[in-house]
């Protein structure tokens, strides 16, 4: 009920606000890395501390509530989204950012009930950018509603791609292909360095539309319900409907601008979640 929601949001809020603080006093630390699938697929000890507080913060509150966390993934937990209510989390989206000390990190955090999201927060503490929408409520960032841009013509358009933390061949061969394709018939290109900060640059209108290749369910999840409360559209990059374990992504100000980058993008396939 509406009731629950407003809790789980509360709750969460405090959460993530309290873990920001944790995140601000370890960004000009050094930082002691380790390697996942690749060597420029980095994780902290920051990432795992996070991601174990927001866990058992929410559990305590909410012991029946699920959970797909990146780290608790990496240790090897199920990436399933079933129809109970879960939390999706990325403790530190940005990893690679937060460990060079380049300001643009973020706690991205989502809440699925019965497969569609109703609660998104995306937290980058370092510059106190504070994102959020529930659903069927608009998006917000520090508090002041956001929208999309009305940008609808790729010539005018500011499109956020990543370079990813894959080195495998074919998967650099896609993003370089992409990159070439565009430069040509955009205003701009723009790498942030997380997936859900180039979301929110969308909702909130600073950019027009993002797409990428190998992002996980964790990377998009929170920037799905504030691109759509924003106004903006989220979907597969061929056009489709979003597959949220396929590992691609792309979501724009409109549903004009998307088929216009769509029709521009060479496809890439990673291997599903
Ligand atoms: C990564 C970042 C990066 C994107 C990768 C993500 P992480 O998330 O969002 O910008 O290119 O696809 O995996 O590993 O820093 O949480």
């Amino acid at each position: 009920s509406e009731g629950n929601i407003d809790e789980f949001y509360d709750t969460v809020l405090k959460l993530v606000k309290s873990c920001g603080k944790l995140i601000n006093d370890k960004i000009s630390k050094a930082k002691a890395i380790e390697l996942k699938s690749s060597d420029i697929d980095l994780v902290t000890e920051t990432d795992q501390q996070v991601e174990k507080l927001l866990i058992e913060g929410l559990t305590s509150q909410f012991p029946d509530h699920k959970f797909i966390g990146e780290e608790s993934v990496a240790d090897g937990a199920q990436c399933v989204l079933t129809d109970a209510p879960t939390w999706i989390i990325d403790p530190i989206d940005g990893t690679m950012n937060f460990v060079h000390s380049f300001p643009h990190s973020c706690i991205s955090i989502a809440l699925f009930i019965d497969q569609v999201p109703v609660i998104g927060v995306i937290y980058n503490p370092m510059l106190s950018q504070m994102f959020t929408a529930r659903k069927g409520k608009g998006a917000f960032l520090n508090g002041k509603k956001i929208s999309v841009s009305d940008k609808t013509n790729l010539s005018q358009a500011l499109i956020m791609m990543e370079f990813g933390t894959s080195r495998d061949a074919d998967k650099m061969k896609a993003v370089m292909e992409n990159q070439q394709n565009l430069m040509p018939s955009v205003h701009g290109l723009r790498a942030l360095g997380s997936a859900a900060l180039d979301i929110a640059m969308v909702a909130c209108g600073a950019a027009d539309a993002y797409f990428e290749y190998g992002i996980h369910i964790w990377d998009i999840a929170a920037g799905e319900i504030l691109i759509e409360e924003a106004g903006g559209v989220v979907m597969d990059p061929a056009g489709g409907e979003i597959d949220r374990m396929s590992r691609r992504v792309l979501v724009a100000s409109s549903r004009q601008l998307a088929e216009q980058l769509v029709g521009k993008l060479a496809q890439f396939y990673p291997p599903r979640d």
